[in-house]
């Protein structure tokens, strides 16, 4: 999607969007990283946009290895089915990723390898998405979540228990991954 269009989204509804360009392949890369790709089966992202950071994870992923990727915003998702929609390893979701253990079941798991988001939460009050995502994530595996500043931190390590920053330069604006490790069940 051309950066034009992405910032007039961006704009136009900012309140879900969160952000005004898409995310760098810097910052991809390095959210992409701490996926275990020899070891997933499914692995889920919420908030693919027009597909950035998507494109990345299934560069990782191995040909057995399922995607779900929900996204909301009806122009991106457009550009999401351009993007990435004839890889058969993804199931794009149009719908609130809060709903995300009836897809995960309905895909025929029970529980992920992985969280990678990009749903701006510094300006969604609520905790529910992340709270599933903690649910529906097997012991040992990572929640990846892309910021612009810390001021939700506090709300993983409430949930999770731990967080680490890894801040990325190299994006507009710079970005502050939030890595998070499931802990327990
Ligand atoms: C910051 S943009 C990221 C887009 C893309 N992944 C990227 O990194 O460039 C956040 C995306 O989360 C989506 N989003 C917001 N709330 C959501 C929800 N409840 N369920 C699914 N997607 C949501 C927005 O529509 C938007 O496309």
């Amino acid at each position: 999607m051309n950066a034009i269009k992405f910032f007039l989204e961006g704009m136009k509804r900012f309140k879900t969007v969160g952000a005004v360009a898409a995310t760098s392949k810097f910052t991809s890369k390095n959210m992409v990283k701490y996926m275990d790709f020899d070891n997933a089966k499914c692995i889920v992202e919420l908030g693919a946009g027009d597909g950035s950071i998507t494109k990345y994870i299934l560069q990782k992923m191995k040909p057995d290895t399922k995607l779900i990727s929900f996204e909301i915003n009806e122009l991106l998702i457009a550009e999401l089915r351009k993007t990435v929609g004839d890889d058969p390893r993804v199931t794009i979701v149009q719908d609130d990723a809060a709903k995300m253990g009836q897809y995960i079941q309905a895909a025929g798991f029970e529980q992920v390898d992985g969280v990678i988001s990009a749903i701006p939460f510094v300006i969604i009050p609520t905790d529910e998405i992340i709270e599933q995502a903690h649910k529906y994530m097997k012991k040992g595996t990572k929640y990846v979540q892309l910021h612009y500043s810390t001021a939700a931190k506090k709300r993983y390590q409430r949930i999770f228990g731990n967080v680490v920053i890894d801040f990325v330069m190299l994006n507009v604006p710079p970005a502050f991954l939030h890595v998070c490790e499931k802990k327990e069940d």
